[in-house]
């Protein structure tokens, strides 16, 4: 008999607050954590550093690379490539910009499907991304997908970056997440949308604890069917 895993995940458009809600929901049930996002992002930064151009002239070799990425999460928080600390690398606006190109190609898709499956172990998982709901969890117990307006997003990535000391403006942060909303929503393959059966929230008005605890409510209701 194959056991049961249980999977909470977390889709939604650009900087709408997904990370942060979703570790914050892995750490109170104790549970691991995808931020299936950082794999896009690292395989942008693979195929950039290796001087390739992000399109369909090199889809198949950018997928060789998605399928072989020496990835590892380290318990304090860092991201590794071939050893090499990328957490701050992957971060940035461009490496945004990056993942979302790469992730448009379907043969890169296909070659992270089984990585991000092997991350459900016991006793949980929390998923976040764009498809984790409609994808590459299909029968998870619980699919949230999180909103918030491009104002409210663009504010919370200005102050952001503003904090890490990286200089920003509100109108370009707001173009850029538009143009990445609209590239990952129009793609053909695993579009941003939310699954049949995804619960809507809009964490607009919401402090991150608010929105900690309607998740968590949520799980409270559905965990004795999931
Ligand atoms: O969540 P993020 O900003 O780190 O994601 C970066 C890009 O990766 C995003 O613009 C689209 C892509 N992505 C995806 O296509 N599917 C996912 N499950 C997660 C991210």
């Amino acid at each position: 008999d194959v056991v049961h895993v249980p999977v909470i995940c977390v889709d939604g458009p650009t900087a709408s607050g997904k990370g942060t809600l979703a570790s914050a929901v892995a750490h109170r049930l104790g549970y691991h954590y995808l931020d299936s996002g950082a794999l896009y992002r690292i395989t942008g930064l693979a195929a950039t550093r290796a001087g390739l151009s992000l399109d369909v002239a090199h889809e198949h070799t950018i997928a060789r690379m998605a399928g072989n990425l020496a990835i590892k999460f380290t318990t304090a928080g860092r991201v590794l490539l071939d050893g090499h600390d990328v957490t701050d690398a992957i971060r940035t606006e461009e490496a945004g910009m990056n993942a979302s190109k790469v992730s448009a190609l379907p043969a890169v898709r296909t070659a992270l499907v089984a990585l991000q499956q092997g991350f459900r172990q016991l006793p949980g998982l929390v998923a976040d991304g764009r498809d984790m709901g409609t994808v590459i969890f299909p029968d998870s117990g619980l699919k949230v997908y999180l909103t918030a307006s491009a104002a409210q997003r663009a504010d919370r990535r200005y102050k952001q970056l503003i904090s890490k000391g990286i200089s920003a403006t509100l109108p370009g942060l707001r173009a850029d997440l538009e143009a990445r909303d609209a590239r990952d929503s129009g793609r053909s393959v695993a579009p941003l949308k939310p699954a049949e059966d995804a619960l809507l929230l809009d964490n607009s008005s919401q402090t991150v604890e608010e929105s900690v605890a309607t998740v968590l409510g949520w799980w409270g209701e559905k965990r004795p069917l999931a």
